[in-house]
């Protein structure tokens, strides 16, 4: 595997290939992240991830500062996964002056959800990504289905701008209790890490519930926050939404969506101080 840390750089090593498959990534990589590069390999010619921690996604409070960098244990994942090219700029290279040009997705996507309790983020995502993709140039890109509203977010991006790259979702990988992989897992205490199974259960049961005919949504997930809230999480929301806009549905399109497959459960909630998102189509 090569590391590049230049866009020149890049961009010269790229020009002897047709078909580049793409990763991006903030990096501290888990298992989801590999199985990402993995499924990427055979997809083209030649399989690049990227590694930038992306100050523009995070708001002042949020953890840009201590997010975990973890370059050389990245650099030995990434190399036994398959990846060809890990391309990780500075800062500098990647912001050399303030990025006055930005990305910004129509509010009814984006000011939801995530968005709602990160205000600025889906921007601050597709800005970098629009930038990633202008300068590796993919054929295909891979994203997780944990960060399900980003997935949405970046395929509508690439369909409204008539990109060239195919989107591609990754399926979320899951430690043996169920807990979703993500580098966050990694600020939890032991204790921490026990109660956050709580999380994947609690769509579980709200699953449950809608297959056993439950039909009043606002009540279901109020009883999810509440159930979680009498544990001691912080839960922004639980709710249940149509997989293709992620619009509550009406009591009338329940049963439908239910029957094609068509809902998703997507909840964020905060266990001490580490804000953990999952979700569960259904
Ligand atoms: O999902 C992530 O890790 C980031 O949001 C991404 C897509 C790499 C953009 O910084």
């Amino acid at each position: 595997m090569k590391t590049i840390h230049t866009i020149t750089e890049l961009r010269e090593h790229l020009s002897a290939f047709r078909h580049p498959t793409f990763v991006p990534t903030m990096g501290n990589l888990h298992d989801g992240h590999l199985a990402l590069v993995r499924q990427a390999k055979p997809l083209g010619d030649v399989m690049v991830t990227s590694i930038f921690v992306n100050r523009l996604q995070f708001l002042p409070h949020e953890d840009f500062d201590t997010y975990p960098r973890t370059l050389e244990a990245d650099c030995h994942a990434l190399a036994e996964a398959g990846c060809d090219v890990l391309f990780a700029p500075s800062e500098k290279e990647l912001y050399p002056e303030p990025q006055g040009f930005t990305v910004q997705p129509p509010t009814e996507l984006a000011n939801m959800l995530e968005g709602h309790f990160r205000p600025g983020f889906f921007g601050g995502v597709c800005t970098v990504v629009m930038k990633l993709f202008a300068i590796v140039g993919p054929r295909v890109a891979l994203f997780g289905k944990k960060d399900y509203q980003q997935l949405m977010v970046i395929r509508r991006m690439v369909q409204q701008f008539a990109l060239p790259i195919e989107v591609i979702g990754g399926e979320t990988l899951r430690a043996a209790d169920g807990l979703a992989l993500s580098s966050r897992n990694n600020y939890l205490s032991p204790t921490e890490r026990q109660e956050a199974v709580q999380l994947s259960q609690a769509l579980k049961t709200m699953a449950e519930a809608l297959r056993g005919g439950q039909t009043d949504l606002p009540a279901l997930e109020a009883q999810a926050i509440h159930a979680l809230k009498a544990r001691g999480w912080k839960p922004d929301y639980l709710t249940v939404r149509q997989r293709n806009n992620l619009q509550a549905p009406s009591v009338h399109e329940l049963a439908p969506l239910l029957a094609n497959a068509g809902l998703v459960l997507l909840a964020a909630a905060r266990v001490g101080n580490t804000r953990l998102i999952d979700n569960l189509e259904i």
